[in-house]
């Protein structure tokens, strides 16, 4: 009996003083490994006399299990014990400064179709789109811009394949026949979108942005399409009156066609775009040809509209004083930082559009 209270007192003993679960395991194999301590006892329950063998033999178990007991309750105190160390290593002190990052900017052409959409689409025009690789058939033809028709060098067009039958759209002109091949007039879209041709100077990339208008209904006008540019080009250049001329032009999908020239200034060497003397083209267009409206299975006796085209990037030139094209397309860091747009600066009508 007394080997069985030394070898308790030993066992607390020891266990007080375990740190880690590597000294438990040594404890445990110490104990009731093979030739342990717990495990001598019960190898010697045969050599005890048998009265005294029943009553050993509780206490061992009893001894045992308290013993178990104990190793068990201190295997889950280094447990926690443990997980707090490791949670203290992996803390995050949210109230920490963030490292210096640099701010994303949307794009100043990005930004500037954000403002046109805003802008018709406070006077009923819904957003169209089409893809960049179109068909010679909806880039042209349909556009009634047969083969052979000289504006089809003009345009010099990337082909991607020898036939001449698939190409990079030129325009953005194939989604109005898209568009209406697709759904019933009347038809009130702007398209905003990528467009190539084969040119690259100061002023010319061979990947620039265009604007497309379309309005087809029963009873449009030309005075119609003045007064939709007139009021585009205020909200635009956000200004309160703009001098415009029409100027008598040609495109083989529109009959009569126009060019729209714009007044402006030069105001310490910076452009002030509605009065002066001077003027600036900024768009094609012109009432949409029958041939076109007959190409999309559109009666153009009881349909008639009006369509316009211009350059995106340029009218982004000009309304932020912008001088080199190509810098669009570059992807510098730099430049972008200064002239790009807070993300959360979205264009609306009522909030002004670029303040
Ligand atoms: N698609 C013409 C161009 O790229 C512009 C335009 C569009 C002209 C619609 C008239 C009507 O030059």
């Amino acid at each position: 009996m007394s080997d069985l209270n030394n070898i308790t007192s030993n066992f607390y003993k020891k266990i007080s003083s375990v740190k880690s679960k590597e000294d438990l395991q040594s404890l445990k194999t110490e104990f009731f490994g093979k030739s342990g301590e717990v495990t001598s006892q019960f190898k010697s329950l045969g050599t005890i006399s048998e009265d005294k063998r029943k009553e050993f033999a509780s206490s061992l178990n009893k001894l045992k299990d308290e013993l178990t007991n104990e190793l068990e309750k201190k295997f889950i105190e280094l447990e926690k014990i443990e997980i707090n160390e490791k949670l203290k290593g992996e803390k995050v002190d949210v109230t920490l400064p963030i490292r210096p990052y640099q701010k994303g900017k949307i794009h100043p052409v990005s930004q500037v179709i954000d403002e046109i959409s805003s802008i018709f689409s406070e006077i009923g025009f819904s957003i169209a789109e089409g893809p960049d690789v179109e068909t010679e058939y909806n880039n042209f033809t349909a556009l009634n811009t047969p083969d052979n028709h000289p504006a089809r060098d003009m345009h010099d067009t990337f082909y991607l394949e020898e036939n001449k039958k698939i190409l990079l759209r030129t325009h953005t002109s194939p989604v109005q026949i898209r568009t209406m091949l697709n759904e019933k007039p009347p038809y009130k879209i702007i398209v905003p979108g990528r467009t190539y041709r084969c040119d690259s100077d100061q002023t010319h990339a061979p990947m620039f942005h265009q604007l497309e208008g379309l309005h087809v209904d029963k009873d449009i006008t030309m005075s119609h399409l003045k007064g939709c540019l007139d009021y585009f080009i205020k909200e635009f250049f956000e200004v309160k009156n703009v001098k415009m001329r029409f100027r008598p032009s040609h495109f083989p999908f529109t009959e009569p066609s126009a060019e729209v020239d714009i007044g402006y200034t030069i105001e310490n060497d910076k452009i002030v775009i509605g009065e002066g003397d001077k003027w600036l083209e900024i768009l094609g267009c012109g009432m949409v040809h029958p041939n076109v409206l007959k190409n999309v299975k559109v009666d153009p006796t009881k349909y008639q509209g009006f369509a316009f085209g211009m350059g995106i990037d340029r009218l982004a030139m000009l309304k932020y004083g912008i001088n080199d094209l190509r810098a669009f397309f570059e992807s510098d860091y730099r430049w972008l930082n200064h002239f790009g747009f807070d993300p959360l600066d979205v264009p609306t009508n009522y909030k002004g559009l670029s303040k």
